[in-house]
């Protein structure tokens, strides 16, 4: 088949998606499929519409891509596309919104409050520690974690670098301390499935963008060394996540667990419906753990947009 595989944009996380993206091209290639690259630019549905592919790849991170502006737009061409869909793609790349979604149904996720940037300077909005993220990227850009004796983002204070310097506004979460897990759900012919749990262990302690990217600067343990009824906990709830938001094809959710409090600590950071297919990407590598090789995931992927 013929795959456009769509990439790059000018989100702040296009070095990502230029990754994914040229990750998904080559293993289709290898497969032999017919490929053409698109890095996304404002005549994106011109360049589309001229390659005229039976699919085209999101390999989009962030906004636009991943929130539903790319989606509504190919729903008009009539374009068939992998991963989720407009409405799915607007509620879950915004945070809060999320958490609107999924909390009524029973998925544990922290309270937040949405702050402006410039209060911050002023006082806390919560006891520390906490954590202040933009409701829409991905990489944890724009993030930091605010403790009593700084850490990352260090204190606030009118010269400290933080991301209220570039987001008028921003998420404001209970930092839960603990671990860091994740869980993929990928869609098969017989539907939806939990692959694997991923504990993420950052040696810096932090896992923000470098430690997401750099080859060696995080263990990825995976199976995670948890106990089972989490692990079984982590599986159900990334299925259930996956289903109520409507994801298509992939989502990962992310969690963090607190392991002093059992089941009571495990909460929903974000469901993820681009989830990264670089080379240091968890959805891959629980893939490989399931049985699959990356071109097979990519093309599972594509089998469920072209169902
Ligand atoms: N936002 C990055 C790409 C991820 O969720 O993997
Ligand atoms: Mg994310």
């Amino acid at each position: 088949i013929h795959v456009a595989v769509l990439m790059g944009g000018w989100a702040n996380e296009r070095p990502v998606s230029l990754m994914s993206g040229e990750g998904v091209a080559k293993a289709l290639e290898e497969r032999g499929h017919q490929v053409t690259r698109i890095d996304m630019d404002r005549q994106v549905a011109e360049r589309i519409a001229e390659a005229a592919p039976d699919v085209v790849f999101n390999a989009l991170h962030g906004v636009p891509g991943e929130d539903g502006t790319v989606q509504g737009m190919l729903d008009l061409m009539g374009v068939p596309y992998t991963h989720s869909g407009l409405a799915t793609s607007v509620v879950a790349i915004d945070k809060q919104l999320t958490k609107q979604a999924l909390v009524p149904h029973g998925i544990p996720m922290p309270g937040g409050r949405i702050v402006k940037s410039a209060d911050l300077f002023e006082r806390d909005p919560m006891p520390r520690p906490y954590v202040l993220k933009p409701v829409n990227e991905g990489s944890s850009v724009g993030v930091a974690i605010v403790t009593d004796d700084g850490n990352y983002g260090n204190p606030i204070a009118r010269d400290a670098k933080g991301p209220w310097q570039d987001f008028d506004e921003l998420l404001a979460e209970p930092f839960i301390r603990g671990l860091e897990l994740t869980s993929a759900v990928v869609d098969f012919e017989e539907g939806p499935r939990a692959l694997a749990v991923t504990e993420l262990k950052p040696k810096s302690g932090f896992y923000d963008f470098d430690a997401k990217y750099t080859d060696g600067m995080t263990d990825h343990i995976c199976p995670a060394e948890i106990p089972e009824q989490i692990e079984k906990l982590c599986l159900e709830i990334a299925l259930k996540a996956h289903r109520l938001l409507g994801c298509k094809g992939t989502s990962r959710t992310d969690f963090r667990w607190d392991d002093t409090q059992g089941e009571d600590g495990l909460f929903v950071l974000e469901t993820n419906t681009q989830p990264g297919m670089t080379p240091l990407s968890l959805v891959p590598e629980q893939g490989r753990y399931a049985g699959m090789e990356y071109g097979e995931l990519v093309e599972t992927i594509i089998a469920a947009a072209l169902r």
